[in-house]
């Protein structure tokens, strides 16, 4: 575990690594730029416009967002290009909302039903930039997206609202499992579906330039052909999950909640001063516990209040004195950082910067 926590930190805080956090974005981009896809990687992840900058440095070609907030911040720290990865619902606020984005910068917006695509061509009907749509596949994580063969309806609406439609995306969710097999196979379906998916456009004559796929367990696993974009969220930082399924290794965790422990109540237990506020309460079926403990790492979170956790220690194994700092890595980092105000920077038991999280709780 590379971060080293600084002393008379005000806990629970999130702390980042920036060697370790650099060095994800620049393997991520690297690995990209070699087999040619367009990275457009997932900033709710982070949702900080210094980490967003630090990918667009390294190459990637926008971002993607989850809601109209998300874009709305990054589009206020000059963030020009963005992806909304999912199918919008526009009520008459919504609508009103994204059509200021439309004017201003480079959107594009998944759909995935005829109406939702209607409702999004009413709303930026005559918008200064023309808004780009992609339309959502399901390639077998069973949320949103329609099957291949049913990308056409959905294509010829949003091209009939007066939308551009400019290709296909996916998520596969099913790529998170802790067989490595798993990923492969939801590679395979991502690149399947899609491309199934991209022929029902072209059929109808649609000019189909983005065919996207992606996730942070997924990612290595494409042979360049049917996809060209990719959307990694979690590499950034990674997390107890992708270590648990093992798409990182402990070196490779860039952020971590910094916790005070407040209660030493038995020699086989400690508890922490971060809870569910600050950690969330994700719980994977391949996690062991509400976190990871690099310093503990037979350790285990096995309660997890608002604001307490509570680390059981196999026996023998020697726990931290009343009043220590101890990190604990989130299960799942979106999460917490949708929690924090801010991400402290620290690099030899130093903060040297705090980076607000510009799109905290832009969750709408
Ligand atoms: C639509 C979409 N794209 C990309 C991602 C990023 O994937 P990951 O979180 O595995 O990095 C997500 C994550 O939930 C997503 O929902």
């Amino acid at each position: 575990m590379a971060i080293l926590l600084p002393d008379g930190l005000a806990t629970p805080a999130l702390v980042v690594d920036p060697d370790v956090l650099e060095s994800n974005i620049e393997r991520m981009a690297e690995a990209s730029r070699a087999q040619g896809f367009v990275l457009r990687p997932h900033a709710k992840a982070h949702k900080c416009a210094q980490i967003g900058d630090l990918q667009l440095r390294a190459g990637a070609r926008g971002l993607s967002v989850a809601t109209i907030g998300e874009a709305e911040a990054f589009a206020r720290v000059g963030v020009d290009d963005l992806f909304i990865a999912y199918p919008v619902w526009l009520d008459a606020d919504k609508a009103q909302r994204l059509r200021r984005l439309a004017d201003r910068i480079a959107l594009r917006v998944g759909v995935e039903s005829i109406e939702g695509a209607q409702r999004l061509g009413n709303a930026v009907h005559g918008s200064a930039r023309p808004v780009e749509v992609l339309v959502e596949v399901d390639s077998g994580s069973r949320r949103t997206g329609v099957q291949p063969h049913m990308a056409g309806e959905v294509g010829k609406a949003a091209a009939d609202a007066g939308l551009l439609v400019a290709g296909v995306f996916t998520f596969p969710g099913h790529g998170y499992g802790h067989d490595a097999r798993a990923r492969e196979h939801a590679a395979r379906d991502e690149e399947r579906t899609l491309g199934q998916a991209a022929q029902v456009l072209r059929d109808l004559g649609l000019d189909v330039r983005v065919v996207s796929g992606g996730s942070t367990p997924t990612a290595g696993q494409w042979q360049p052909g049917a996809v060209n974009e990719l959307r990694p969220g979690v590499y950034v930082f990674n997390d107890a999950t992708q270590l648990a399924i093992g798409t990182c290794g402990v070196e490779d965790l860039a952020l971590v909640a910094a916790s005070t422990v407040i209660s030493v109540p038995a020699p086989d237990r400690f508890v922490l001063d971060v809870g569910s506020k600050a950690l969330g309460s994700d719980r994977s079926p391949w996690v062991t516990g509400h976190g990871y403990l690099p310093q503990f790492p037979q350790g285990s979170i096995t309660g997890l209040w608002e604001h307490h956790a509570v680390v059981r220690l196999p026996e023998g194994v020697r726990g931290p004195r009343l009043g220590s700092v101890v990190a604990v890595v989130p299960n799942h980092i979106c999460t917490p950082v949708n929690l924090a105000d801010e991400l402290l920077v620290v690099r030899d038991r130093k903060v040297i910067d705090r980076w607000q999280v510009t799109a905290r709780g832009a969750n709408t």
